[in-house]
This record gives C-alpha cells, structure tokens and sequence, in this order.
C-alpha cells in the first residue's frame, strides 16, 4: 500500500476519495493511516464542512431506552455474551418501557431507541404490541435495535410502526467476523441489513474499530460497505475490552482511528446520521465532542431507568450510567453550545433519497 509523502499528495487524496463514486481502497487505507497532527486535523475539518453542507449546524437527539440485557449471543466483545453468567439479566415491563418513552417524549425529543440483547425470549408478536402502543400515544420516531431476527418478525414491527432499524456489521472482514461471532453467520446478517432495506425501514449499520486483528484495509472496507449500500445511519465506536469477555486484557481502539473512521464515512457518505457514539465518549476524555468536529451529527442520550441502565455493561467504564435519566439531553445542549452548534428537536429523518421518495 502506498504511503502519502507530501502535502499535495495528501490534499489529492482526499478530494479523490470525496469525489470518487467508489473511492479506491488505496486511497482510503492512505487516509486511514496518517498520523501527524496536523494532517489529522485537516482531515476532521474536511470532514466538518462536509457535514455542515450536507447535514446543517444541528444535533440530532435520539433517547435510548436498553430495554433488556438478555442475550443468546456470543459475541467476542460484547459484556452482554451468554456466557458472562455475572451480570444479573434484566428486561423492563410494557409499562416500564411506556414510561420511559414517555420521559424520552418529555424532554422534547422525537426518536426513541429500542435496545435490547439479541434474545429469543423476545416475543414478536408482544413486542409488535409494545410498538404500536409507543406509536399510538406519542408522536415520536422508533428506531429498533434488538439484533438478528426472522424477516417475518421485522415485517411485523414494521407494521406496528416501527421507522428504523440499527444493526451494525461491526466487521466487513469475514474471517474476523467469524472468529468473533461462534455459531453466527456473515450470510445471515447481509441478510437481515437487506430484509430491513425492503421492508422500508431507515437502516442504520456501523462497525467497531480497534478489534484485535482488524486492519485498516479492513476499515477501508467497511467504509466502502457503507457507501454500497447507502445506509440512513452508521455508528463508528470504538472497541473497548470487557473483562468478562474472550477479549479481556485486549488493547482498546484508539481514538484517533475511530475519527478517522467517522470522518472518511462523512467524506464518503455524504449524509449519512453519523452518532457521536457512546462508546467513543467513554474513554477518559468525552471524545463525543471530537466526533461531533470530525463528521458527526447525531448523539444518544440514554433514557434507561436506573438501577438497570448499570446492567446494560457492553463495555466497561460506559459513561452516563449514574446521571440520572434526562440529565444526558441537558447535558448534550451544552456540549452542542460549546462548539457553536445548536441540539436539532426534529425527527431526524433520513435524507437518503430513496427515504425521501419512498418512505415516511
Ligand atoms: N466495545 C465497544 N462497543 C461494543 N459493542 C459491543 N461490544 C462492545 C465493546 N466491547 C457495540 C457493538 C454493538 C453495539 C450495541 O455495541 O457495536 O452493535
Ligand atoms: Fe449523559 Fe452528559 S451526556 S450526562
């Protein structure tokens, strides 16, 4: 792979990638790669007037409601892992999840996030009956992040009212997927990315950075997957080793690599909701604020109810597990201001034109 030698070569690359229909994996990886301080700074400026043009000065809020920690799942990084026997599992009652959408709504904002482990004890049908009552009492946007499922059972949501779906890739490079993911498929969840796509859901995909062998070209790759596929939304966090985990001991990804990330699917995505992710204002530092300079446009602010939301531990050290609920969006409006940019109260819809033509 070629290295970038001088500035003008580095000024070049970056208007190929912002140009090129499918920028080059040659030019991504470059990208990728730079580490002096200021050629990263110039690349998080390109990325910011990108999304300034593209996206506008607000900050989109989405509450998000971890409504379960059960999970039947194995992933290598993920706290939630069946095998992690010592989290006490949890899962909050329709009317707890009524009430906490409620609070979400009461702060004003318009999308609430569904999460959850990705559980067989999730009944469809009950749980289709808890999004058409969210649906049926507040005006407000559901974005559903419950994991690979049967395409009957998205169907089915969608008809309760469900708007959008989260499921990241985490990793386009297969056999990294495969060494992470024991007993899940790569097949299966392209599958479930395409079932979400036609049945007229906004899709959100994304990946981790810094997972144990992942390569920039991998990266690289993920971008391109993005840009394929023309997601509504994409969430770039960093990995962030969990002790109960197969990853334990593991080195954490670096934040400037998941800026890179963010910033090049900015550049390449053009507007796509990128989040400031959780993940990444959860090492030390609240690097949210360096995310939402490098391309993003989005944050999530967590509306679980205690003493669950310390339960739902994907990652240790997670931030906002002690504020209480509604102290995240307060909390963000000041962020917003400190950086001259304003908290956006609207739904958020995609701008994708296939959502603007097709969907709702
Ligand atoms: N570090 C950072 N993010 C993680 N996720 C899961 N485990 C970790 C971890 N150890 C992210 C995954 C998943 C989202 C809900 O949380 O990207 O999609
Ligand atoms: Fe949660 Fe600041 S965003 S307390």
């Amino acid at each position: 792979m070629k290295e970038i030698s001088n500035q003008m070569e580095f000024e070049q690359t970056l208007a190929r990638v912002s140009s090129a229909d499918r920028p080059s994996l040659e030019d991504l990886v470059a990208l990728l790669s730079v580490t002096d301080k200021s050629d990263l700074e110039k690349i998080y400026a390109f990325a910011d007037r990108v999304r300034q043009e593209q996206m506008g000065e607000g900050i989109l809020l989405r509450g998000i409601v971890e409504f379960s920690n059960e999970c039947d799942g194995t992933c290598h990084y993920c706290g939630l892992n069946r095998n992690n026997a010592r989290l006490p599992r949890f899962t909050l009652s329709r009317e707890e999840i009524i009430e906490s959408v409620g609070r979400v709504v009461s702060h004003n904002l318009k999308t609430v996030v569904l999460q959850s482990g990705e559980s067989s004890k999730l009944d469809p049908a009950l749980f289709a009956e808890v999004v058409r009552d969210v649906k049926s009492r507040f005006d407000v946007s559901v974005t559903l992040s419950v994991g690979e499922k049967s395409r009957d059972a998205y169907a089915l949501w969608r008809e309760a009212g469900a708007d959008r779906y989260l499921l990241k890739i985490e990793t386009t490079d297969e056999k990294l997927y495969a060494a992470l993911h024991p007993g899940m498929s790569f097949g299966n969840r392209l599958r479930c990315l395409r079932d979400l796509k036609e049945l007229g859901y906004q899709t959100g995909s994304g990946d981790l950075i810094g997972l144990p062998g992942q390569t920039p070209l991998a990266i690289a790759r993920d971008i391109l997957f993005f840009k394929e596929n023309d997601f509504d939304m994409i969430g770039i966090g960093p990995f962030i080793p969990h002790g109960q985990t197969a990853l334990a001991g593991q080195a954490r990804g670096s934040v400037d690599m998941v800026l890179k990330a963010v910033a090049l699917t900015r550049i390449v995505t053009k507007n796509a909701h990128l989040p400031a992710t959780t993940a990444l204002g959860s090492m030390g530092k609240d690097h949210r604020i360096d995310g939402l300079k490098a391309g993003a446009n989005v944050m999530m602010p967590n509306f679980t109810p205690s003493p669950y939301r310390k339960m739902y531990e994907i990652y240790p050290d997670k931030r906002c597990v002690e504020e209480p609920v509604g102290q995240c969006a307060f909390c963000i409006e000041g962020m917003a201001k400190s950086i001259g940019r304003c908290v956006d109260y609207g739904k958020g819809d995609s701008l994708k034109k296939n959502q603007k033509e097709g969907g709702r």
